[in-house]
């Protein structure tokens, strides 16, 4: 049966009605990816404000691993909200907030004693980890890649790549943030092996500790093991291998930025599994709460205990109803079942890209990469040269929401196509959503 059910053209007439009140009433600086305006949602549907239901592959951008209203929240935030909205972490204790920096202590990588320290954002958390990666060296170089998106707020605008869209007019950033290049193979130079590539890169990375910055300098590596934003690069095991090398050796903190591929998203609960590395810090997000706004550092207790005691904090980080959010959805995400049910999804939509990727009339896709469940199509004028074609994702992710699939872009050059669906998805829905992807792919290549 099909999931979607559409009943006007979209987006439909109120959808249109509420979006140009919402421009006329917020800043236009205010990123708005669809024109589609939502009453409700469950599971990996979303029904507008004109009736209509929609597949949803975005997913929140990645916050809704465990699908949209699921039960178990719902409850757990009605039963809270009757009896403690809110309280201040700094004022007082609530027993859901060290429930979570408990569970977090407990589920990520590493055997030895970890404390937690809770934010409202993604780029809070990450602003959070520089604060105590310095406050544990006494050092202030903080080294990011290519690619990388860490917030928008100033520090990690900073630390974020893809200046037009995200920092231009915006600053002066931070200082003290050094970029390196990021080993992306489908980039590489097509005279060059992976593996020589690779080792370029690990080059370059050694090269930068004496053109750029000393060592002794460096309080943190911040790398995403899955590059989000940037095009769902999965980052090369060795060069991963290389950086916790390098901290080891240097005394630096290396931090994995898990905000947006933890929590299942790449099929395992945080993506730094894949390499059996563990890091020093790891920030998490997005799917952590449920979609309540709850993001977290976890890491080493004596690293996480380095700032003084109330250098960190925020009125609402850590509220209590996010924090029951949590509980509930870490208890659903961490369970094998889950995890096996988003490797499954993974391997259902890899199918899927393979097959338009084949598809013989189609120059359009240029790669399709990830890690388990977290895929993107990459879009390009031409296998040969690679040249990005940012209007003809624009115009597939348009394609698609005509016929009921929510799908967004991503990449450097914003020729992506990336797939962040509610992980508890079903096969029905993989397939309906997919053929919807493989018409626009179609479409958009014969109009090339
Ligand atoms: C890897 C990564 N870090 C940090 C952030 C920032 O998170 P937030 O938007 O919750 O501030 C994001 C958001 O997309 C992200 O993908």
């Amino acid at each position: 049966m099909s999931s979607i059910n559409i009943i006007t053209d979209l987006p439909g007439p109120k959808s249109l009605e509420l979006v140009a009140r919402r421009e006329a009433a917020t800043s236009r600086g205010a990123a708005k990816l669809t024109q589609i305006a939502v009453t409700k949602a469950e599971g990996a549907t979303v029904t507008d404000v004109d009736g209509n239901t929609l597949l949803d592959f975005a997913g929140g951008i990645g916050t809704l691993a465990v699908g949209h209203c699921p039960p178990s929240v719902v409850s757990a935030l009605q039963n809270q909200a009757e009896s403690l909205i809110h309280m201040c972490a700094i004022v007082g204790s609530y027993e859901p907030y060290i429930q979570v920096a408990e569970l977090l202590n407990e589920i990520t990588l590493g055997d030895h004693a970890k404390k937690s320290v809770l934010t409202n954002s993604g780029a809070e958390a990450v602003e959070a980890a520089v604060k105590i990666a310095r406050a544990h060296t006494g050092r202030q170089g903080i080294i990011v890649f290519e690619g990388a998106y860490h917030g928008r707020t100033n520090m990690t605008m900073a630390m974020t790549s893809k200046y037009a869209l995200f920092k231009k007019g915006f600053g002066p950033f931070a200082p003290e943030v050094y970029r390196l290049p990021f080993p992306n193979l489908y980039r590489r130079p097509p005279e060059m092996s992976e593996e020589g590539f690779v080792e370029y890169a690990i080059q370059q990375l050694e090269n930068a500790l004496i053109a750029q910055v000393d060592p002794s300098a460096v309080a943190a590596i911040v790398i995403e093991p899955v590059q989000g934003e940037g095009g769902f690069l999965p980052t090369p095991p060795r060069f991963m291998q290389k950086i916790r090398e390098l901290c080891d050796q240097h005394g630096i903190v290396m931090i994995a930025d898990e905000v947006q591929c933890g929590f299942a998203r790449t099929g395992k609960l945080f993506a730094m599994e894949h390499y059996n590395i563990v890091p020093d810090l790891m920030t998490t997000g997005k799917s952590l709460a449920g979609g309540m706004p709850l993001a977290a550092v976890t890491g080493r207790a004596e690293i996480m205990d380095a700032p003084h005691p109330g250098g960190l904090g925020g009125t609402y980080s850590g509220n209590p109803l996010a924090c029951v959010a949590a509980v509930e959805a870490i208890t659903m995400m961490r369970q094998p079942e889950f995890l096996a049910r988003a490797q499954a999804v993974g391997a259902r939509f890899w199918e899927h890209l393979q097959h338009i990727q084949r598809q013989a009339d189609n120059k359009l896709v240029g790669d399709i990469r990830g890690l388990g469940p977290m895929l993107v199509m990459e879009l390009v004028k031409g296998r040969d040269t690679k040249q990005p074609a940012m209007e003809e994702t624009a115009r597939v992710t348009q394609e698609t929401f005509k016929q009921g699939l929510i799908t967004i872009r991503a990449g450097l050059y914003s020729n992506c196509v990336r797939f962040l669906p509610p992980l508890n998805i079903t096969d029905d829905q993989i397939d309906e959503g997919m053929a919807i992807v493989a018409d626009a792919v179609r479409t958009v290549s014969r109009e090339r």
